[in-house]
């Protein structure tokens, strides 16, 4: 028998379309196998400062097509020092709290792995981050949706940028990781991608810029994921204008407008299901995981390994982005 009788959830770091419908699917799976559920705002920042509330099933009634998060979200610096993790157990305690629920990304589960180690407290993630980066589940929740988002903004460059000639840059979210990048310059067709994990130089952009002069081109998009080592869009542009005066060069950042918006039905899906495998995994006894989807299963993986080891890109879509630009 578990003996976890009362859960709390979070949601912590940048936020990711779908968050809600996690939030409501932990909220609605907990109930309905008789725990009793607190909601905490601004995530851990709000542990720290017992911003805890309790939550019925009508606390989560509309909301799975809403982007955001109702819980809110912060990036706590004090939750980093072992006095703010401290202060956040403390005030869980004193809720009679049993277990933590944590939406959220890499940065979360790494606070979240140390709250379990050094109070002996069962925590599970549930991956939520637009940039698709854990190791142990194929997708994150908010990454189709923002990826969607993308597919749409550069649909609509295209038009203009077909229509005056020109060369655009566009840049992404993913500091460290390149999968929006990736995935949306094969959805749109992009003859050119910058991404943080090939160590792409002015040389390679110089060789791509070349190729496609033979190839005759009239207009074409670049996507560019923010940390990628040539120093963004901006930088790049402005390379490319002053070697290359020929081009006429934009750029387009899109920004936050990537991480915001209605979740897509996969990501509700997703999240439904997470959620519900969250509060499975804790009554099964599990602590110190995160749930993943892998070949279409749920599946739980030690936060140690979707933190620690760095999810690749795979190398055939890489290849893909060259053979379909020529
Ligand atoms: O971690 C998700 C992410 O969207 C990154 O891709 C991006 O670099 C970062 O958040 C931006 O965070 P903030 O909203 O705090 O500027």
């Amino acid at each position: 028998m578990s003996k976890i009788r009362k859960i709390a959830i979070l949601t912590s770091g940048g936020d990711a379309p779908g968050m809600n419908a996690a939030i409501r699917a932990v909220v609605r799976g907990a109930l309905y196998h008789g725990l009793a559920v607190m909601g905490c705002q601004r995530g851990f920042q709000g542990l720290i400062e017992n911003r805890l509330q309790e939550m019925s099933s009508q606390s989560v009634s509309n909301i799975i097509q809403r982007g955001g998060t109702i819980l809110e979200s912060a990036r706590s610096e004090a939750f980093r020092r072992v006095e703010g993790r401290r202060l956040a157990y403390q005030h869980l305690s004193a809720h009679g709290i049993d277990a933590l629920v944590v939406i959220g990304g890499d940065g979360s589960f790494t606070g979240a792995s140390l709250l379990a180690g050094e109070f002996d407290f069962p925590v599970v993630g549930i991956p939520g981050t637009i940039d698709n980066d854990l190791d142990g589940t194929d997708h994150t929740i908010g990454y189709d949706t923002a990826l969607n988002t993308v597919v749409e903004a550069v649909d609509k460059i295209r038009d203009t940028a077909s229509s005056h000639r020109r060369l655009f840059f566009v840049e992404v979210m993913g500091r460290d990781a390149g999968f929006l990048a990736l995935h949306s310059g094969i959805a749109c067709g992009a003859e050119a991608i910058l991404v943080p994990e090939v160590h792409s130089d002015y040389q390679a952009l110089d060789a791509y810029l070349g190729g496609s002069r033979i190839k005759g081109k009239s207009s074409s998009i670049v996507l560019v994921a923010e940390g990628e080592h040539c120093g963004g869009a901006l930088k790049a542009a402005e390379w490319v204008a002053r070697e290359h005066p020929e081009y006429d060069v934009r750029v387009s950042i899109l920004g936050h407008i990537q991480r915001g918006g209605a979740p897509s039905a996969m990501d509700r899906v997703l999240a439904s299901r997470m959620g519900v495998a969250a509060i499975e995994a804790l009554l099964a006894g599990e602590r110190d995981v995160m749930i993943g989807v892998i070949n279409h299963e749920m599946v739980r993986v030690p936060f140690e390994q979707a933190i620690k080891h760095k999810k690749r890109l795979q190398p055939e879509l890489l290849t893909l982005i060259e053979v379909l630009s020529i």
